[in-house]
């Protein structure tokens, strides 16, 4: 796909990964529509990037809500006349053990709340099916070419303390391969996808995780630092150039040799 041009839809984007994505979209001519639930960090972004020179528009939304996320991509096709690229970069973290277990007594002091674990499902599983959803069957029924990317995250071996994030980024690393496999069941050839997988990435996210267990974690990391949202977002305008990147999972980890073994 040219990049020059084509619409691409970020949610997420106004803070850490999903800012870079938009940012480095419009740097290279795509046309860039966010979403996010924050209207401080979309009107800071959205401005820095008009600023820059690129073309942009932003509105606030929850990806858990059906509404909200057809009206960001129709927010696209009536700003820019289509949609080609959606980046389903809304996360959230909500950390903690399953059943944490007290050292000297033996007992469960603290337990992960159903809240807690139903909380990061919604926004990072269902949000991104809605984002996919409500994307795909736009370019579908318009015959635009399009390219859809999940983020997941590290997802082989999940991560321990997340056991809710961890489930929604194992479950978005398989989208790529059940829905380009419906896609070839139907005859779409116009629309692939691509799931991105980072490893830890520099965003508030990451720095709102406990620092001590992050520096452990990157103990197993060859690259020896976090990597930067910019190395996050090259990938992605690389596979939407990449017409032959299709129905995979591509992890961008800084060489994560086992989840924590290595250290
Ligand atoms: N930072 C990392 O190391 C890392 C690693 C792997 C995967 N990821 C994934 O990358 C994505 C971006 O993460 P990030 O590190 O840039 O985080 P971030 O916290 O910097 O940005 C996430 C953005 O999502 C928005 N958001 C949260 N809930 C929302 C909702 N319901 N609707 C709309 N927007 C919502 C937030 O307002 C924020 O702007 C997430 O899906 C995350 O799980 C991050």
């Amino acid at each position: 796909m040219e990049l020059k041009g084509a619409v691409a839809v970020v949610t997420g984007g106004a803070s850490g990964i999903g800012e870079a994505v938009a940012k480095s979209m419009a740097l290279k001519g795509m046309k860039v529509v966010i979403g996010d639930m924050d209207p401080k960090g979309l009107e800071r972004v959205a401005g820095e990037i008009a600023a820059a020179g690129g073309e942009v528009a932003f509105a606030k939304c929850n990806v858990t809500s059906d509404e909200e996320v057809a009206n960001l991509m129709d927010l696209a096709i009536e700003r820019f006349g289509r949609l080609n690229v959606a980046v389903a970069c809304a996360g959230i973290i909500k950390d903690g053990l399953m059943l944490n277990v007290d050292k000297e007594t033996g007992k469960v002091k603290k337990a992960m709340t159903t809240e807690q674990f139903r909380a990061v499902i919604d926004v990072n599983l269902v949000g991104a099916f809605i984002t996919l959803r409500e994307a795909g069957m736009r370019m579908v029924n318009n015959g635009w070419d399009g390219l859809l990317v999940p983020i997941s995250s590290v997802n082989k071996t999940g991560q321990t303390g997340q056991m809710n994030y961890s489930s929604a980024k194992a479950a978005l690393a398989l989208w790529p391969k059940i829905l380009v496999g419906e896609f070839q069941m139907r005859g779409v050839k116009n629309v692939r996808c691509v799931a991105i997988a980072p490893g830890y990435v520099g965003t508030p996210m990451v720095k709102g995780m406990n620092q001590e267990a992050l520096a452990g974690l990157l103990k197993g990391v060859h690259l020896g630092r976090l990597i930067e949202p910019s190395e996050i977002a090259d990938s992605i305008l690389f596979a939407v150039q990449n017409d032959s990147m299709n129905a995979t999972c591509i992890e961008i980890t800084g060489g994560l040799i086992a989840n924590g073994l290595a250290k």
